[in-house]
């Protein structure tokens, strides 16, 4: 049973992630924040459907826990699969905020700069000897790289970000036959940023070939599928998951 790590997994995109790995027959750790709830009841989901997955504690901003919780991923991998490794890391956690260049805080580019890039970063460091010859990465970036969207700015930039240390990612770990790529969701009825009230949802749905927003499940059925070995020669690559958004 190939093992699959995805950070932000109890609500939104990872939690989608989650369920599609799960039913695909992946073992599945999940983290979660501030939410063990959400988390437990992503679990129980998969457990119904004969899935196996677990849940941890990990926040994406603090760097300085990322060996303690590699320990705790050694544990699990150990007590549920009898592994000493895993197979695909899913650096999807993050979170939304809005402000213009002209009034961004540096408290509030720095909070943005630890999860969405430093976080992804340095987590992909700490878990890289538990992942195993073979395996895969996959950065959850966003299409605010591509199109600029007033209020994102730090945001959007992390991603681009995101989307070039994918392809260092590839470069470096090419060696051990462990895939890197990234996905550029576009906008995503979820909780993030507070989610989408209606006048932006029916804006950002004009924008789009396929006359709508998308749902988690658009994201959480490509990224299991990129994980599978249909797609084992897909290396390096910014994948765009939006329905054609401002085309
Ligand atoms: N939704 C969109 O339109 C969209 C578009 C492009 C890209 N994305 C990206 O997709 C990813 C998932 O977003 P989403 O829409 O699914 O958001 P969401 O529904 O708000 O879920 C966010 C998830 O990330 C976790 N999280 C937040 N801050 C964290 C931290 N500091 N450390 C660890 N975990 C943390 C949350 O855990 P707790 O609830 O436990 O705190 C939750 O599981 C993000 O990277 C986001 O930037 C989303």
């Amino acid at each position: 049973m190939s093992i699959v790590i995805i950070t932000g997994g109890s609500r939104g995109l990872g939690a989608s992630t989650a369920i599609q790995c799960a039913a695909r027959g992946m073992g599945v750790i999940l983290t979660y924040n501030s939410n063990p709830d959400a988390a437990n009841a992503i679990v129980a989901e998969i457990e119904e459907e004969c899935g196996k997955a677990v849940a941890l504690h990990l926040d994406v901003a603090d760097s300085a826990s990322f060996s303690a919780f590699r320990d705790q991923v050694r544990d699990a991998l150990q007590t549920h699969w009898h592994r000493h490794d895993f197979d695909a890391l899913v650096n999807n956690a993050g979170y939304g905020f809005y402000s213009p260049i002209a009034t961004v805080t540096e408290e509030e580019f720095d909070g943005l700069f630890r999860v969405h890039l430093k976080g992804p970063f340095f987590l992909t460091q700490t878990l890289l000897p538990l992942i195993a010859d073979g395996g895969h990465i996959v950065n959850v970036a966003s299409a605010t790289s591509r199109v600029a969207t007033a209020g994102v700015a730090p945001y959007a930039s992390f991603k681009g970000g995101l989307e070039v240390l994918t392809r260092y990612m590839a470069k470096e770990f090419g060696d051990r036959r462990i895939r890197a790529n990234s996905i550029a969701p576009g906008a995503i009825k979820t909780e993030l940023g507070g989610g989408l009230n209606d006048e932006f949802e029916a804006l950002l749905a004009s924008q789009t070939a396929l006359g709508r927003v998308g749902e988690p499940d658009d994201i959480g059925r490509m990224i299991a599928s990129l994980l599978s070995d249909d797609n084992r020669w897909v290396n390096a690559q910014n994948i765009e998951v939006a329905g054609g958004y401002i085309i």
